[in-house]
């Protein structure tokens, strides 16, 4: 994995659990004693300064929830004019994007794929191989990131494996 970050974060299904759609499932693994671990970020932090750039591995695990793929939390940037660019490094994963209209984008991020996020839009990775999905992010550093609005509304289209295919479904919430 990287070499030099200056931060790792490390996200349980317990960090999760407002956000899958089967809530009643991930306290049934909870409360039996398990929280595997999501995904790890790897981040290169530099301080928030005009045109200086941040970066990240994320290491997406595979696995679903109920019928739900595997995610990241998904945010927007706090501000608002700040767009990043995903490389898939390994493994298959889709990008969602949300506008504020909760208009939702999906983008394909496999291994060897770059993707776009522009300005103003929610983005989350969504594992949907058996192998771990790694990408590259590299965003401004003064970005930041507003989860708030995610964890309250969710993404409008959740992705599921059904019967062997991926689809995007509405979110029952
Ligand atoms: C960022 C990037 C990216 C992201 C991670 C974890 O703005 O920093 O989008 O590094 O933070 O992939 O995803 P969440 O931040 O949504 O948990
Ligand atoms: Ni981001």
């Amino acid at each position: 994995m990287p070499r030099r970050y200056n931060k790792k974060l490390q996200i349980k299904l317990s960090d999760l659990r407002k956000l899958f759609c089967r809530r009643d499932l991930v306290e049934e693994i909870l409360s039996g004693g398990k929280d595997p671990v999501i995904y790890e970020v790897y981040q290169i932090s530099q301080p928030p300064s005009e045109g200086v750039f941040s970066a990240a591995t994320t290491v997406l695990y595979p696995g679903k929830i109920g019928d739900e793929y595997y995610f990241t939390k998904g945010h927007f940037h706090l501000k608002e004019p700040r767009g990043e660019v995903y490389i898939g490094l390994a493994g298959r994963g889709l990008l969602l994007l949300q506008d504020r209209n909760r208009k939702i984008d999906k983008l394909s991020l496999n291994k060897g794929e770059v993707a776009f996020i522009p300005p103003n839009y929610a983005h989350r990775a969504v594992n949907i191989g058996d192998e771990k999905m790694v990408f590259l992010s590299i965003y401004p550093s003064d970005a930041g990131h507003d989860y708030e609005i995610i964890e309250r509304e969710g993404f409008s289209k959740i992705v599921v494996g059904r019967k062997g295919k991926v689809a995007l479904v509405d979110n029952p919430k």
